[in-house]
């Protein structure tokens, strides 16, 4: 297996600053457009708790109260290529029926991910699923899906950083950058 350090860092992309300043102006929107100021966020695990883990706390300086979830997909083996249909690793539990849903994720890459958690979230009886990803690479996009809150689109490159892994590595570094040369 690969190993990654801060050595293969290619590309510094979005600084702690950046990062700082898109959450927040992101949470502003959010806020704008709530039919309340009520929300159930669900999280993609792994890659989305560190953006949700700020987001909420942006959300809650503009007034939104939040009930807090996660489901786990896996649709990544070792490496970087998506090998395939996502799978349902670990549900939610809270009762969704009648609630406006925040689905969260750290980066819509092919769109299977967040269409087949965006249905399922759905099919639970949530009376609106928005998502929010904060990073968007849409040439990568196989099916038609566009997220309603999106914080940097970014280039068709392999990202790591601030939740985003490679091979389990790198979430807890605080900026987002691109890896020199990951194998896949
Ligand atoms: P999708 O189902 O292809 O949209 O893949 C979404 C998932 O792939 C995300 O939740 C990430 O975990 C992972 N992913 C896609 N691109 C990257 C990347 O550049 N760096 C790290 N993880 C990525
Ligand atoms: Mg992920």
């Amino acid at each position: 297996m690969v190993s990654v350090n801060e050595t293969s860092v290619k590309n510094l992309l979005y600084n702690a600053q950046a990062i700082r300043q898109r959450v927040s102006e992101l949470a502003v929107e959010i806020a704008a457009g709530l039919p309340s100021g009520d929300l159930v966020l669900i999280g993609i695990l792994r890659g989305s708790f560190v953006f949700l883990a700020d987001l909420v706390r942006e959300l809650h300086r503009h007034g939104v109260s939040t009930q807090i979830d996660f489901m786990m997909l896996q649709s990544y083996g070792a490496g970087t290529v998506s090998n395939g249909d996502p799978k349902l690793i670990k549900d939610f539990t809270l009762d969704v029926s009648g609630h406006t849903v925040l689905l969260v994720d750290d980066i819509l890459d092919t769109g299977r991910t967040l269409d087949f958690a965006a249905r399922h979230i759905r099919e639970r009886g949530a009376d609106l699923c928005k998502t929010c990803v904060l990073l968007d690479k849409p040439a990568r996009r196989t099916l038609l899906f566009q997220a309603d809150y999106v914080g940097f689109e970014v280039p068709d490159v392999f990202i790591v950083g601030y939740g985003l892994d490679f091979n389990g590595r790198c979430r807890e570094w605080p900026y987002l950058a691109q890896l020199e040369s990951p194998a896949t």
